[in-house]
């Protein structure tokens, strides 16, 4: 398929933001069903501003990182076990967003930063790789900043929905 069709089967009013992004680029890099979109309908639901420093878990080829630090301005730690990161900062740095995006090899169970490092953490398609034990939400918290938020976007039927529910249960369970 060339260039063109595939721009054309990938416009999508609901994602304006990743509209102005190749769909060759997002479709080469994206690892499930994609990450830009996915992304930016996460930020509907968690706003993000310009100098929040984002951990990216579980980032793939880094799709999302390179987003939200063009279109928000964040500081992002692109994390991932599988991708090597030497392989993200060259993607990082054909997206001209060396510096703000920062590639990490790193296991989700054994991260390591500082506690209360990060102002939120997203996760895209990868939560449930890792995520899957009952303790591992109190252990991914305590890298946030408290008043942080988390954001954890499962696609599927519905999947929108479950972003949400996930970011308000993460308010409540936060005391928000
Ligand atoms: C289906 S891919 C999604 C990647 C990317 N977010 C996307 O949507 O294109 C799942 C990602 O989770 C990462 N992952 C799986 N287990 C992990 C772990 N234990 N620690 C860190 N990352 C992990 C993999 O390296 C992989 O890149």
């Amino acid at each position: 398929m060339d260039d063109g069709e595939l721009e054309e089967l990938l416009r999508n009013e609901r994602y304006p933001r990743s509209a102005g992004y190749s769909a060759r680029w997002m479709v080469d890099a994206s690892m499930g069903p994609n990450p830009v979109w996915q992304a930016e309908a996460l930020v509907e639901l968690m706003p993000l501003d310009a100098g929040m420093r984002v951990l990216d878990l579980g980032c793939g080829n880094a799709c999302s990182s390179v987003f939200l630090a063009k279109e928000f301005g964040v500081e992002v730690c692109a994390t991932d076990l599988w991708v090597k990161p030497g392989d993200n900062l060259r993607r990082v740095g054909e997206a001209g967003v060396e510096g703000r995006v920062h590639p990490v090899y790193a296991e989700a169970r054994s991260l390591p930063y500082a506690e209360e490092f990060f102002d939120a953490v997203v996760s895209i398609g990868a939560y449930h790789y890792f995520g899957t034990d009952d303790l591992y939400l109190g252990y991914l918290s305590r890298f946030v900043k408290p008043g942080g938020r988390i954001g954890i976007v499962q696609p599927g039927v519905g999947g929108l929905v479950a972003v949400e529910r996930g970011v308000r249960s993460r308010q409540r369970s936060a005391g928000a």
